[in-house]
């Protein structure tokens, strides 16, 4: 193999001031851990990454499944010391191997690529990723020699005045001749602060005359490290931009981007409008010349063209085109929402399918039932599906017409065009085509398919 990629994971964390591992804490609804592997392998997609995991491993390990090569580091001696760790199963496997951080969530695989060829063109032992930014976040330093070389890497806690002053930082991603790292890892000195820094090789590589070069990253955001809860925000804020402003070049209209949250996964059609405190999460996706929020929270949930949502929470949902949601609804698990179904206010809708053209307009709820097509649900019914221990299904044929505050005791079926009076108590099946009424409801009429 020519290249193998490495992302270090194993750290405390201690700067976050959590009990969860660092690298599990969510960024735009995904753990950090989950973009550099992203990262690593939009990349590379032929090298299968190495993730180094120590603090909170069993977690850690549990999530990565086998996304990745896992290798332990027992003991958490600095970075240089997590590589090491590496060498053991890595020796001999390539010629060169990619280093990067697990905290390093904004980098883009296009940059890993180009540091990758910089080094491929390179007679040194190896290119690292710097960027410089007005925002130090306790990055090392980087001391650049007469010849523009990379002389060393400082790091915070050891530099002088006049090295805290440079504003270039190392960005802790590195392409190294493999032969060459694996033959300087025991070479790393300890340092005051008792760890094993991989930032040394930089000065190790000096004192040998060999040249070190660095690469600025031109958009200094890809360099944001996640330290610290705060550092955590400030990526959260960087990775909205990046994405409201790569849909906003689509197609898509934000009047407000800074408030609109779209997680990295959400896919979003042409002409689509997505007003302030919107929150698209997960695997959602929408179609085009939809109208979404003000204040929708939309999760892992599939709608097509022309929709309209406006403050509601859907979780799970489905939906066909020109369905009307809200205000105030909610879609849980499984509400499949047939083309131009309109769902009004307090409508609460789980594990259903409600047919093409349904009227859901006030206060209802509607779980374990199949809705035909038309079907109008008056305000305040309610699918009464649940006994204590059991679900029970509510089917309900075309062109039925709810009467308000009806309760359907479930298991029922009420057929094609049956009608219920306001206020009944469905406890027995209703044919088609007849009006029930009263507690529990009895049919008092029925006419033919063609009308009454
Ligand atoms: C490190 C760099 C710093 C750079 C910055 C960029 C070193 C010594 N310093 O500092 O020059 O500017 O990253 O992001 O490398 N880790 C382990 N095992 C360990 C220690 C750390 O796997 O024993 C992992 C961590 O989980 C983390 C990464 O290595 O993902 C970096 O460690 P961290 O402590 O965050 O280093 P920084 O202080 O940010
Ligand atoms: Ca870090």
């Amino acid at each position: 193999m020519t290249l193998s990629i490495v992302i270090l994971a194993a750290g405390e964390g201690l700067r976050m001031k959590s009990k969860f591992p660092k690298v599990l804490h969510e960024l735009a609804g995904r753990p950090l851990m989950d973009y550099a592997l992203a990262t690593a392998r939009a990349a590379a997609p032929d090298y299968r990454p190495v993730v180094v995991i120590g603090n909170g491993a069993e977690a850690v390990r549990a999530h990565l499944g086998d996304a990745a090569e896992i290798v332990v580091q027992a003991e958490r001696l600095g970075t240089g010391h997590a590589v090491l760790q590496t060498r053991e199963l890595l020796a001999g496997r390539c010629r060169r191997v990619l280093v990067s951080y697990a905290d390093m969530p904004l980098l883009r695989p296009e940059t890993l690529r180009w540091l990758v060829r910089e080094q491929e063109d390179n007679s040194g032992p190896f290119t690292m990723l710097t960027a410089v930014a007005a925002a130090p976040r306790g990055f090392g330093r980087v001391v650049r020699n007469a010849s523009g070389g990379v002389q060393a890497i400082v790091e915070e806690a050891a530099a002088t005045p006049e090295q805290l002053a440079i504003r270039e930082l190392n960005a802790g991603v590195y392409c190294f001749e493999a032969d060459w790292l694996w033959g300087q890892l025991d070479r790393l000195p300890l340092s005051a602060q008792g760890e094993y820094y991989l930032t040394d090789l930089a000065g190790l590589a000096t004192a040998e005359g060999l040249a070190v070069r660095g690469l600025p990253v031109t958009d200094p955001d890809e360099a944001i490290g996640v330290n610290t809860r705060l550092h955590l925000a400030e990526a959260e804020a960087a990775l909205r931009r990046r994405i409201n402003r790569g849909w906003l070049e689509n197609g898509v209209i934000m009047p407000d981007p800074a408030t609109v949250y779209v997680g990295p996964d959400v896919v979003i059609g042409q002409d689509t409008v997505i007003y302030p405190n919107t929150h698209l999460i997960g695997r959602t996706s929408v179609g085009e010349d939809c109208r979404l929020g003000p204040n929708a929270i939309i999760r892992d949930t599939i709608m097509g063209e022309g929709c309209k949502v406006l403050a509601s929470d859907l979780q799970s949902a489905e939906l066909g085109n020109q369905v009307e949601i809200g205000p105030f609804a909610r879609l849980r698990k499984g509400a499949r929402l047939r083309d131009g179904v309109h769902v009004g206010n307090f409508g609460e809708i789980k594990n259903s399918t409600l047919g093409p053209g349904v009227k859901m307009g006030h206060f209802s709820y509607v779980g374990d039932a199949t809705l035909g097509e038309g079907v109008n649900i008056g305000a305040g019914t309610v699918t009464c599906n649940y006994d204590g221990v059991h679900k029970y299904p509510t089917v309900i044929g075309a062109g039925a017409f709810i009467g308000s505050d009806t309760m359907l005791v479930a298991p029922v079926t009420l057929g094609e065009g049956a009608k219920t009076g306001a206020g009944a108590v469905v406890t027995r099946d209703i044919p088609p085509n007849s009006l029930a009424v009263g507690q529990p409801a009895r049919v008092i009429k029925r006419w033919d398919a063609g009308g009454e």
